[in-house]
């Protein structure tokens, strides 16, 4: 069994969390002793153990414990969270070897956990699979590093590219679509949309095609237009409202003042505040165009109904931007962009 497929599976382990983990990032870990993986585990939660402990309590002979190695897809942790550092618990059991992924540069961390191990006598290797492991905390790595979420842009337009049929909403996606679509609102730490696109289609934003968690919402809304009753002020999920008029706390609601000037740099600014890491953003073209023109974007799916003729509408934004993944979802093409 190589390093290469233990971090493999860590990977995968990690994964199964997608979208549960906020603000902490995805975790795997598995324990493997004489060839044989002996022990697996994944952080599933925030405040619940890490992806290291979950392994180690997986493993039904601890006596062999110090006779393994323990891989997790991202360094173990060396300071006191909600749960002690995971690097002090590698320590005290004495594992032969550690091998880790990616090294974590969160401030907290960044290194720190690597060095205490060594320091403590125990042999560990990192960089193993770094790229994937980056990828798979794509959204935390560009939240501690840029100081921003990760920017998710997505949007559906027909074979003449418009979004909606003389702007009233116009179903494009089909039932495969939509459930993928839900799929991305349960991985995606919030959701956004404009004020034109709440008003005129009245969304929800939850995920209900498939069982996951609702993404925080975002709304923005200057001159606070959308009524009280509209679905995105249901009780179903934390809602933020950006707007000009007020700041207040508002239980399940938060309304946060925004000025128009600058508004995509200060919205990334107030969203890191709020520990915002990943926005898919739903529309509508105006509110998806100023990404697209700021280049705050970090990975775009376009839904593409080719066949479809709507005539006259809102037209799909100005992107040209080249996909790097095209997928069939019956009528619907799903072109994949990333921008990093
Ligand atoms: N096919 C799809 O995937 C899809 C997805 C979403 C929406 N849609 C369709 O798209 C249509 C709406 O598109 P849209 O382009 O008209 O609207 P939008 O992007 O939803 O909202 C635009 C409005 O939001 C406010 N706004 C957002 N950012 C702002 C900023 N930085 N500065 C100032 N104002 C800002 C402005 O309203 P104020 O000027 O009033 O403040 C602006 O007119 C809807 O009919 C909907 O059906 C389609
Ligand atoms: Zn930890």
């Amino acid at each position: 069994m190589t390093d290469e497929i233990c971090i493999k599976r860590c990977i995968e382990l990690a994964n199964k969390a997608c979208g549960k983990t906020y603000p902490n990032p995805l975790v795997g870990s598995v324990i493997v002793h004489n060839g044989k993986i002996i022990g697996e585990g994944y952080h599933k939660m925030a405040g619940e153990p890490h992806a290291e402990i979950n392994a180690i309590n997986s493993v039904k002979n601890p006596e062999l414990l110090k006779d393994s190695t323990i891989y997790v897809s991202l360094e173990p942790c060396s300071h006191f969270g909600k749960t002690p550092p995971c690097a002090n618990k590698i320590i005290e059991i004495g594992f032969k070897k550690v091998v880790i992924g990616t090294l974590d540069s969160h401030d907290k961390v960044n290194g720190k956990g690597k060095k205490l191990i060594e320091n403590a006598g125990i042999e560990v290797i990192s960089g193993i699979l770094d790229e994937e492991c980056k990828e798979l905390n794509k959204r935390f790595f560009t939240f501690h590093q840029k100081k921003r979420p990760f920017i998710v842009l997505k949007w559906a337009e027909s074979g003449d590219g418009f979004m909606d049929k003389n702007f009233k909403p116009f179903q494009i996606g089909n039932p495969l679509t939509k459930q993928f679509v839900h799929q991305l609102r349960s991985e995606e730490h919030a959701i956004l949309v404009g004020t034109n696109t709440a008003l005129h289609d009245n969304p929800s934003l939850t995920t209900r095609e498939i069982v996951g968690r609702n993404p925080v919402r975002i709304l923005i809304d200057f001159d606070l237009k959308i009524p009280r009753d509209f679905n995105i002020y249901n009780d179903q999920a934390e809602t933020l409202v950006f707007n000009s008029l007020k700041e207040s706390d508002e239980g399940k609601f938060k309304f946060i003042k925004i000025n128009r000037e600058n508004f995509l740099e200060n919205l990334m600014k107030k969203l890191h505040e709020q520990q915002i890491q990943s926005v898919l953003v739903e529309g509508g073209r105006y509110t998806l165009q100023q990404f697209i023109n700021s280049e705050i974007w970090d990975e775009a799916i376009i839904i593409k109904d080719e066949n479809l003729y709507l005539g006259n509408g809102t037209h799909a934004p100005d992107f040209p931007a080249k996909s790097y993944k095209t997928e069939i979802f019956r009528n619907n093409i799903v072109k994949f962009y990333k921008n990093y």
